[in-house]
């Protein structure tokens, strides 16, 4: 039997973002405005870069034959951010070790500044070049098909809702079809929750057309971030239900009245005609302890 491809699903990171980054205040004079009040009033004190460092310690010393990031790397869409989230990028390692997508706070606006910005990222995203990004992206990595799916649209104040669009949703069927015909696990990565009751102003606005998508072509597993907790959820395939999970933030500390920062290590391998998905929970205590295994799960598809 073959070796297990072992790959891990991080989220939400929220690298923190100074007082540096706010010099011009026109850049201000939008959405930017009130999550800007929230990070320095709130956020910034329940996202922390030590947490995140410490889990992608473990991660690493984990040694994954990849790593997912579902998104939500910087808070507020400044041109600092995007440099440094590129350089923790970096420090997670190459584009062909790394696949990422981008959450709401990585399009907070949508400014030529902030595509700009995020064309840094392009390289994790399965573009070649910064000019060449586009979703869905298929990154394969031995048996596993990863397929990077956006979001991240600019939205009202008070509201943080993502769409994939027409265009995308379109272009989704025939990704999923060909890499069902290549035998390959096909692992789609959204930031937004396609399953599960969400509130509008916070949710996937075409989630039933996602879902459609699902029910007629499939998927073998379907991963996203957004809610900074960590969850279980089904949407019915073509074959049997599609197992849809999200993870926590990895940046977060216990008792802040969100799930503590963690990091999901899946292990995935054909066993007789089916997927086998092992799911482990590597999660936060303590930056004098490794990070605890709480759970673990089998998810089987056909
Ligand atoms: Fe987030």
């Amino acid at each position: 039997m073959t070796q297990p491809f072992r790959f891990a699903h991080i989220s939400d990171i929220h690298l923190p973002t100074f007082a540096a980054d706010c010099r011009l205040p026109t850049a201000f004079l939008n959405k930017r405005f009130f999550s800007a009040l929230s990070w320095f009033g709130k956020r910034r004190h329940i996202h922390h870069k030590e947490i995140t460092d410490h889990l992608v310690k473990d991660c690493l010393a984990s040694a994954p034959d990849h790593i997912l990031v579902t998104g939500d790397l910087i808070n507020l869409s400044l041109a600092g951010e995007y440099g440094r989230a590129l350089d923790w990028l970096q420090g997670l390692g190459t584009p062909d070790q790394v696949s990422a997508i981008p959450g709401n706070h990585d399009l907070l606006l949508d400014t030529n500044a902030a595509r700009s910005g995020l064309a840094l990222y392009a390289p994790y995203m399965g573009g070649e070049t910064n000019n060449s990004q586009q979703f869905p992206y298929v990154k394969q990595k031995k048996v596993i098909a990863f397929i990077g799916l956006s979001t991240a649209i600019e939205t009202p104040i008070g509201w943080c809702s993502g769409r994939l669009g027409e265009a995308q949703r379109e272009r989704l069927g025939a990704v999923l079809d060909q890499a069902k015909r290549e035998n390959l696990c096909r692992i789609v990565a959204l930031h937004h929750p396609p399953a599960g009751k969400q509130k509008a102003r916070g949710g996937l606005e075409d989630q039933k057309e996602f879902a459609a998508i699902i029910a007629e072509f499939g998927a073998e597993l379907i991963l996203h971030g957004h809610t900074h907790q960590s969850s279980m959820h089904a949407l019915p395939g073509p074959t049997g239900p599609v197992p849809v999970l999200g993870v926590a933030s990895l940046s977060v500390g216990p008792g802040k009245g969100y799930q503590p920062g963690c990091w999901h290590e899946y292990a995935v391998q054909r066993v007789d005609n089916h997927w086998q998905i092992l799911l482990n929970v590597h999660r936060y205590t303590s930056p004098d302890m490794p990070p605890e295994r709480v759970a673990q799960a089998i998810l089987n598809s056909a």
